[in-house]
Formats: C-alpha cells, structure tokens, sequence
C-alpha cells in the first residue's frame, strides 16, 4: 500500500531509457577482503542491492553488460572527512569507483548514487565529490518514556522502551536507513523535559540495544539529562556542579554508559529553562554546569547544553534573554561543549530574525537547533516546507565571522524530530520533507530549497516532470502562506495559549506576562509591534552595528521583520503607498489564496500520484484550507476591535 512507510527510500521502477540502461548493467559491488566484514559496508552493499533491484522492477529484457561498483573506503585523498565520498568513473573499466576515508563516507557514498539513479540519472557518467559541512547532524526527539511525544503531531513515539532491551523493533533500523540516506548521524533519544529515571542502569540496557543496531548506519545516540539526577535517582542531597560527591556521581555515571555503549555521543542538558533545574539553582553559571559534565564525559563524548532560556522575571522582553545569560560566558566552556542555539530568539515562530547569539561568542561552539515538527505552524496538518526558513538563518550574514551556517560549520545542526509511529511517519506525506530537508542541509547548507524539494518529490512521489514541478512550487510557497495568514510582517506568538494551535491574539492575562500574545504583538488603538530598537527593549542592539543598521529604520527593515522590531501606526504610509492596516490585510488575503492556490495545484496531480496518497494530502490541505481562513477573520476581528478601522477597499468581506 502507498501508505509513506517507505518514505523517499521508495525506488519506484524507472521507466523509458533510464530503466533500459539501468537494466542492461549487471551491477557488481566489489568490496575489498578487509571490509567484507564491515557491518557498514554490509549495510551499503545490501542497499544498492535492495535500491537497483526496485529501480530495475520486475524482469531484466536486454543483454547485461557487467559494471563494477568498487568500494575503495579507506582512502584518505577524498579529504578526511569523515563521511566525505567520491564517485566516479572506474579507470581501465566499466564502473564506477567510491570513494571514501571510512565505511560511512561508503554508506552515504551508497545513498548518494541511489538518489542519482532515482532521479533518472545514467549510472556511467555519476560524477561526484560531497563532504558533510558539519561533523553533527542530529535529531533531537522529544520522545517520552510514557510514548507521548511532547509537540509531536504523528502518534506515538517509535521508541517502544517498555519491550526494550529483549525486543527490537524491525522500525528502528528503517529508522536508521532513513536517517543514514541523508546524513544524519547523531539521535537524541528522549525529551529534552528529561526525566531522571532515565538515566537508571534499566535504561542504559536498552540504549545499548540501539545503539548496537544503529551503529552500522553511522548513527550516535545521545541522552537528554536532567540536572537533578544526582538528588532525583543518586541519593544525593543536592546537584551543585561544584560539589565533589555530585562530580563523582555523574563520572561515574558516564562510565556506565560507555561501559555499555562505548561510542556514546553524549548528554543534552535544557537546564534553568521552563522550570527544569540547572546550575543556577547553586548561584553556578550554565558553564559551572556544563564543565562539571564534560568532565564526566571527557574525550569521549559530547555535552550539548541549551541555550533556550527565558524567565517571568525580566518583563522588557523575552527575546534579549539568552544573550544576555550566555555571551558573558563566552570562552567559559569546556571544548566538548556546544551550546545549542535556537534559530531565532523566541520560540521557532513561522518567521523569527536569526538568533544574536550567532557570532557573538566566537570562542565556543554553537549548534543550530530548528523545529522539525511546526509547532507553531499548523502541526501536521498545514503544508509548509521548512528548507527555505532554514536557509533563510543558515544564510543570515551575522555581521560577525560569517553567516550562521559558517558559524555552526565547526559544530552542527540539530532538528526536533517530526518522527512518530503513524504510518507515514511524519504525520502527513508532506510532513516528511521537512525530516528529509534537515539532513540535507545539515549536509550541505548552501543546497537551494529547489533543489530539495524536487529531488524529495521525485523519490517520494512521481518522476513525471510537470507534476515535480507543481509539487516543488507547491513546497516552496507554502512556508511564506503560513507566515501570511499567521504572523504576517513581522508578527510573532499569536497562537492559542499551551498547545499553539490556531489563533489567539486577544490573550493578555496569563499569569506570566511572557506567555500572553499581547506581550508580543502590542497592538493598540494607535498601533501594532515590539519596539525593540533604542527607544524599546534595544533588543536590536544585541546584533551587529552592521545588522543593527539595516533593521533599525521602519522605513527601510526588510519588511518581513517590521513588526518584529518597530511599534508602527496602524495608518503609517508603507512604500506600497498603502498603510499598514491596508497592507496587512492584504498579506492575510494573499495567504488564503495561496494555500487555495496549493489545493487547486494538488487537485490537478489526481493521475500523477497514488489515489492513497493523493487523498490524504487532499484532506489535509482542505483542513488547510478552512483553517487559513480562520487565522484571517480572528485575526482582522480582533485588530478591528482594537483600531475601529474599515475593512480596506477591495478586501474580502469583514469576518
Ligand atoms: C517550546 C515548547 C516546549 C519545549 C520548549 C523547549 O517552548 O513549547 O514544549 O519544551 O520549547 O524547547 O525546551
């Protein structure tokens, strides 16, 4: 059944000259005595078996022509890297030769060539050289021991800890194929909201056996930790990172882990975050914190500490906190330490500026942490591609050393998992690109969102040209619909209160302060947006004179971010020569017709794409549909409500 199980690792049999050629070569994988052993070369081997045989389908009709597939994976001259791959013509023969430094250069090497064939490529003129721009590519679940995912919106988890370690689910190493298709290479297993227990001997045993079944795909698993675990499940009277008995216990506790899990990647910490405990419960700095556990790691793991952090207590603005905590401490932190930054300063918005944080702490090492699950943006059930909001940070000059991809190149990128235990995986169909978008552009940052978007569609969905094409511009409008018809210009935070779906900017008393959109949106009868320039927060102030500059004038910030960072009359004259309110009711107009425009577009694939599939896209997007222009009308309402004004001329009626 084309229920998505299969993912983009569905090798659909090619057809016309493709398939003629594919077919008429005998493919020989030729692995050196030395790795034939390898459990990763295993694995890449068993792939290309599994992908050319699918490609090929059914029965083979013309002669054969014998073509070798030489692994030649311990080879230094591609760079070092390690996961770096080259293919290329096979001298003195017909084949091809990969070539890599280590059996997962091999491995991706492998998946790389599958894509290639996929798309309808000719295998004798494959030609490439890839390295991975980031050495951490990762997943971060937020999976809890119970199976609730929190903001998880495709079921329940996959990690079926209560059969673990005696059962293994045949999903974990599906899992693992997917993640190693694209790159990944590190998993965070359990919620970043960690719970103590987890850190038990009962819960080593089972990340053992997962870890022992990941590691042929090139995967590192990774356990969030709760600070607290030295009072929660240790006995001890307090988790002072400076405490001698609390260093002993979390040393002894990492030796455990590597006693059973020799290659374990390491700890994520939210500490001092949403009322999880932390160093400053002890008057510690988040680097006290960290150190005390990357010492207890030492070089043989990892300590990812995070960098979102926000309190009730400072009532100027949210957004200034975790700069103002973190860029002190620059130069503080131990070498395997990476604070993980996410990639705008609030809450993985539609649309946020990039973080200040990137550039500002040139002597640590700071990781990108994105949200593949929309907890902001419609869940599973709103179509939005999320490689252009990637790219979009990953591309942001800093002013400072670099762009943000430049500046987490040393470290890496992590992505909230949309993983669950639906059957497509991801929630919707669609909902899988943005899983397949993470790794890839943790691979390679500068791959345009085009370039995705077609190759995801074209091994999930069809190979038909101008359905590809439909599918891809269908992907690459449909994050900027969102931001339309939900925090149009610069707008932020107006979802309903605790599971952020759907509207609510009316909400202004919450107990904490931080958590009532009006907080964010600061409209009045005057006027709409967070002044956060000198004459406000001067948030603005914690990016680059250079950045700064270009944001600080209403008259000439991009206008995406207008709201974000000006206070703006509702009549101001915009450079359309219309007025804000007439503008911004024209954004909320547009992203209706954009997402009926998706619809009508997908209506059209009804031959292109299995009825299974095509249905279950359809319904979502007519949930899109309704919901769109919801957001609009309880939206407008509400502005209306608080500025009097007339619906602009030409608009669709009042709500
Ligand atoms: C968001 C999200 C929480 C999550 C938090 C985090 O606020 O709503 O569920 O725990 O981010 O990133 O720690």
């Amino acid at each position: 059944a084309e229920d998505g199980y299969d993912l983009w690792l569905r090798y659909a049999p090619l057809e016309g000259e493709a398939r003629e050629i594919l077919a008429g070569l005998s493919l020989h994988p030729d692995v050196p005595d030395e790795l034939v052993s390898d459990p990763t070369i295993a694995v890449a081997v068993a792939e290309l078996e599994r992908g050319i045989g699918s490609l090929i389908g059914e029965s083979r009709t013309t002669p054969q022509t014998r073509f070798d597939i030489d692994f030649d994976c311990r080879n230094e001259d591609v760079g070092g890297i390690p996961g770096a791959y080259r293919i290329a013509r096979l001298s003195g023969g017909d084949g091809l030769a990969l070539t890599a430094p280590d059996s997962g250069g091999c491995l991706y090497g492998t998946f790389a060539l599958l894509r290639e064939l996929s798309l309808g490529q000719d295998p004798r003129v494959v030609d490439l050289v890839s390295a991975p721009a980031m050495p951490l590519r990762m997943l971060n679940h937020w999976d809890n021991p119970d199976g609730h995912v929190e903001r998880g919106y495709a079921g329940r988890s996959i990690f079926d800890w209560w059969h673990l370690p005696e059962r293994l689910d045949e999903r974990m190493i599906d899992y693992a194929r997917a993640n190693a298709s694209i790159g990944i290479n590190g998993v965070v297993v359990n919620n970043v909201n960690a719970r103590a227990f987890m850190l038990e001997p009962r819960y080593i045993a089972k990340y053992k056996r997962l870890a022992d079944a990941w590691r042929p795909f090139g995967i590192r698993l990774y356990v969030s930790a709760r600070f607290s675990a030295p009072q929660d499940i240790g006995g001890l009277e307090t988790s002072d990172p400076l405490d001698p008995a609390v260093r002993a216990w979390w040393k002894a506790k990492a030796d455990e882990f590597y006693r059973a899990v020799p290659d374990f990647g390491g700890f994520l910490v939210k500490a001092n975050s949403e009322g999880q405990p932390g160093p400053q419960d002890y008057d510690r700095t988040h680097a006290d914190g960290a150190n005390m556990l990357a010492e207890a790691v030492g070089n043989r793991g990892t300590i990812i500490w995070r960098a979102f952090v926000y309190s009730e207590t400072d009532e100027t603005d949210r957004a200034k906190q975790a700069y103002a905590e973190f860029v002190p401490l620059d130069g503080q932190f131990a070498d395997n330490v990476i604070i993980q930054v996410k990639n705008g300063p609030l809450d993985f918005q539609p649309r946020e500026p990039f973080h200040p944080m990137f550039g500002a702490m040139p002597n640590t090492k700071l990781m990108l942490e994105t949200q593949i699950t929309k907890e902001y943006l419609g869940f599973a059930s709103h179509l939005a591609f999320l490689a252009p909001m990637w790219s979009e940070v990953l591309e942001a000059e800093t002013g400072r050393g670099g762009t943000v991809a430049e500046v987490v190149a040393p470290a890496g990128i992590a992505g909230v998992a949309n993983t669950g235990s639906d059957r497509n995986w991801s929630g919707s169909d669609f909902d899988q690109a943005n899983w397949y978008a993470l790794g890839r552009l943790a691979w390679d940052p500068s791959l345009s969102s085009e370039r995705i978007a077609r190759e995801w569609a074209v091994q999930t969905f069809t190979r038909n040209p101008q359905a590809v094409e439909t599918i891809a511009k269908m992907m690459l409008d449909s994050r900027e619909a969102v931001v339309r018809y939900m925090t149009p210009l610069g707008l932020a935070h107006l979802m309903a209160t605790g599971h952020h779906y759907g509207p609510a900017p009316w909400v202004c008393d919450l107990d904490r302060p931080e958590w009532n959109p009006c907080y964010y949106h600061r409209a009045d009868a005057d006027g709409i947006g967070f002044d956060r320039t000198a004459s406000g927060s001067n948030a603005l102030s914690q990016y680059a004179d250079s950045v700064a500059a270009r944001w600080a004038d209403p008259q000439t910030i991009d206008r995406e971010y207008l709201l974000w960072f000006h206070h703006v009359d509702w009549n101001a004259r915009m450079h359309s020569g219309q007025t804000l309110w007439e503008e911004l009711v024209r954004e909320y107009d547009r992203g209706i017709s954009e997402v009926d425009a998706m619809a009508e577009a997908w209506n059209g694939l009804a031959a292109a794409v299995d009825p299974q599939r095509h249905r279950a896209v359809a319904e979502n997007l007519a949930i899109q549909q309704g919901e769109a222009r919801w957001w609009r009308n309880a939206s407008i309402a509400y502005w209306r409500s608080l500025n009097g004004l007339p619906m602009p001329e030409g608009a669709a009626p009042p709500p």
